[in-house]
């Protein structure tokens, strides 16, 4: 299969890679339909690995992000199902499978969105596999730095209707501006009750040792894909865009689910990322 992806896109890769990785263990926290058929198709375009040995490349990311990857899906895996909203939304979903393998109470529609040229690549793939959703599931290709939320609404979506947002590896990918308009966005199309669970992370790639040591030219490729995050911490951000939120600790809840903490993130600091679930605080 062709494959021609925006360079941030190729990110969804890596992620994929590892929730692969977690339904080849005999013990799987998660089983994902379309992970295993998506690096088949697209693994060995990826940009950082090319010139390079591929295969050693794949199996550093492995390393170096596996657990996590598969802690940070359960994590965002729960939060969705108990939210019990009738309408989510994956922003950012990537080569999520949530809308094929969770199991949704009836009637709820789920929300995908992401750059056109991502979403094409998995719609290809979702046919390939013959998977089919388990919820109402639709597909929203749109530039989250554009007028995303006009492309969600004339797809269908409710502002009436509370919903469970989810922002799983999206932040650090948009500068805090185009993040300030995402989250007034979201604000805005929120009924209340809504929910929104977000991945935070406020180390910039050379932060992170570890990879910096073994591998500088994927610290290289992120750095440049880096674009500025939040510019404060999580539950601060949200809480001026009137959410109430609480934060993980994906080294905890690792331990929780059996998971050792990715070698990346040994260290509960600063730094490491944190899980946020946030309530949209009532109108008084
Ligand atoms: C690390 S991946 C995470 C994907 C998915 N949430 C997951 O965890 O598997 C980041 C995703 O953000 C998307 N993305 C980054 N910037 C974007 C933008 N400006 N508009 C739409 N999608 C964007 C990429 O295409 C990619 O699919």
């Amino acid at each position: 299969m062709a494959v021609e992806m925006a360079d941030v896109s190729w990110t969804a890769l890596g992620v994929a890679m590892a929730r692969a990785a977690e339904d080849d263990r005999p013990d799987p926290l998660f089983h994902d339909p379309l992970a295993a058929a998506v690096i088949a198709a697209g693994g060995e375009h990826a940009p950082f690995a090319a010139g390079q040995g591929e295969a050693d490349l794949w199996q550093l990311m492995r390393e170096l992000m596996g657990d996590y990857v598969s802690v940070r899906t359960k994590y965002f895996d729960d939060y969705l199902l108990a939210a019990g909203c009738r309408q989510a939304v994956l922003v950012a979903a990537g080569f999520d499978a949530r809308a094929f393998r969770l199991d949704w109470p009836a009637d709820v529609r789920v929300f995908e969105l992401d750059m056109p040229q991502a979403l094409r690549f998995k719609e290809q793939i979702v046919e390939r596999a013959g998977v089919r959703p388990r919820c109402e599931r639709v597909v929203v290709p749109t530039d989250l730095r554009e007028d995303w939320p006009a492309a969600l609404r004339a797809a269908g979506f409710d502002p009436g209707t509370p919903t469970a947002w989810l922002a799983e590896g999206l932040l650090p990918y948009l500068s805090v501006a185009d993040n300030d308009r995402l989250i007034a966005g979201i604000t805005e199309l929120s009924a209340p009750e809504s929910q929104l669970s977000v991945e935070y992370l406020d180390a910039e790639p050379g932060q992170v040792p570890e990879l910096d040591e073994v591998e500088p030219q994927v610290t290289e490729w992120f750095r440049e894909l880096w674009k500025g995050g939040v510019g404060m911490a999580a539950d601060r951000w949200l809480g001026q865009h009137g959410w109430d939120a609480r934060i993980d600790d994906p080294i905890r809840l690792g331990a929780d689910y059996g998971r050792a903490p990715s070698p990346m993130f040994a260290e509960s600091g600063a730094g490491a990322p944190q899980f946020v679930t946030a309530r949209l605080v009532p109108a008084r």
